[in-house]
């Protein structure tokens, strides 16, 4: 009988043990679309500090395609990875991706680009943090709105450049909801041009929104909006292009990263007139997190995790950063 309880006893004691060994031993792998983006760049280093806080191992990997995404997964699953966070370059890679975990033993999670299935649905299953993108891109449409009624615009006079990438269910909820604002304000449909981007670049966005401009040249007065600051900069570059400067293009972003507070800091303003800040921090620090409590607590996180964002402006983004605790 004391044999047996002494035993019991030792059977805990190494369970104990085996715990503690494993949170020293944890690594999460972090693998992002477009490593040069700001987002993405911030995502990682609010990543990186809740590695250094619970003394975990973060494996930031750049996947730019799916060939990428697919050898990243087997080399995380070679490193000893337990499990990972990821923005994919392309949401339809979903099953694929949710098979290459599973083949490697790997715990998995998404951020900001939620997979779909082969039937364009979401992959409920998989713990995604995303933003609310409807309701980000009804603010930027509210920006926009009350900035036209601001300078005293004509909106039957204006046109609205729709920096599109149609393949991504969260870019389309967001101009949609820029859109739908518009639209409640009396802004013409007609007068609203869709510029399809080839990538989530700025490259490309000025690229789209150059062609719109040319096309509608007796236009004089612009606003632009899409999936993200990169987006509206193309436009805003490709409006100074054709000589439409700041005085006669809104365009209002959804980031909040250096790419829109360099242009915040240009000593005149630009047609760039704002951004929604959405939060790296909660998107970065949160899912890493949760992934590690997940690794070693066995505490799933939540299926779907929506975040907020807030409107800055060239005067006020500062204030706005600090509020949501990114200064
Ligand atoms: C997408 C965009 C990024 C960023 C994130 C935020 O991945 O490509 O620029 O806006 O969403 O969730």
């Amino acid at each position: 009988m004391r044999f047996l309880k002494t035993a019991a006893m030792a059977a805990i004691a190494g369970t104990l043990l085996a715990g503690s060994a494993l949170a020293d031993d944890v690594k999460i792998g972090f693998l992002v679309k477009q490593p040069e983006e700001p987002w993405f760049q911030d995502e990682w280093k609010f990543a990186d500090i809740a590695a250094s806080e619970k003394g975990f191992t973060l494996v930031k990997i750049g996947a730019e395609d799916g060939e990428k995404v697919m050898s990243a997964i087997d080399n995380l699953g070679v490193q000893g990875v337990q499990g990972f966070v990821i923005c994919t370059p392309d949401v339809k890679l979903g099953p694929g991706i949710v098979a290459k975990a599973a083949a490697n033993g790997l715990k998995l999670m998404t951020v900001d680009d939620r997979l779909v299935g082969s039937d364009g649905e979401p992959l409920a299953d998989v713990p995604h943090m995303g933003i609310s993108a409807v309701k980000i891109g009804e603010t930027a449409g509210e920006a926009i709105v009350a900035e036209i009624e601001n300078r005293g615009w004509d909106m039957t006079e204006v046109g609205a450049i729709r920096v599109s990438y149609d393949q991504l269910p969260t870019a389309v909820d967001r101009v949609e909801g820029a859109i739908a604002k518009l639209k409640e304000a009396g802004f013409p449909e007609a007068n609203i041009f869709d510029a399809p981007q080839a990538r989530t670049d700025t490259e490309a966005a000025l690229n789209a929104a150059t062609v719109v401009l040319n096309k509608n040249a007796d236009i004089k007065h612009w606003v632009a909006f899409g999936l993200n600051d990169e987006a509206v900069l193309g436009a805003v570059r490709a409006a100074e292009g054709v000589g439409i400067g700041a005085d006669a293009m809104i365009g209002v972003g959804i980031g909040g990263a250096d790419s829109a507070i360099n242009e915040f800091r240009k000593p005149e303003p630009t047609g760039f007139f704002g951004t929604v800040i959405i939060s790296p921090k909660r998107h970065g620090y949160e899912t890493a997190l949760n992934m590690y409590d997940w690794i070693v607590d066995d505490k799933e996180p939540e299926k779907l995790i929506l975040t907020s964002g807030a409107l800055a402006l060239r005067d006020n983004y500062q204030d706005v950063r600090k509020d949501l605790g990114i200064e």
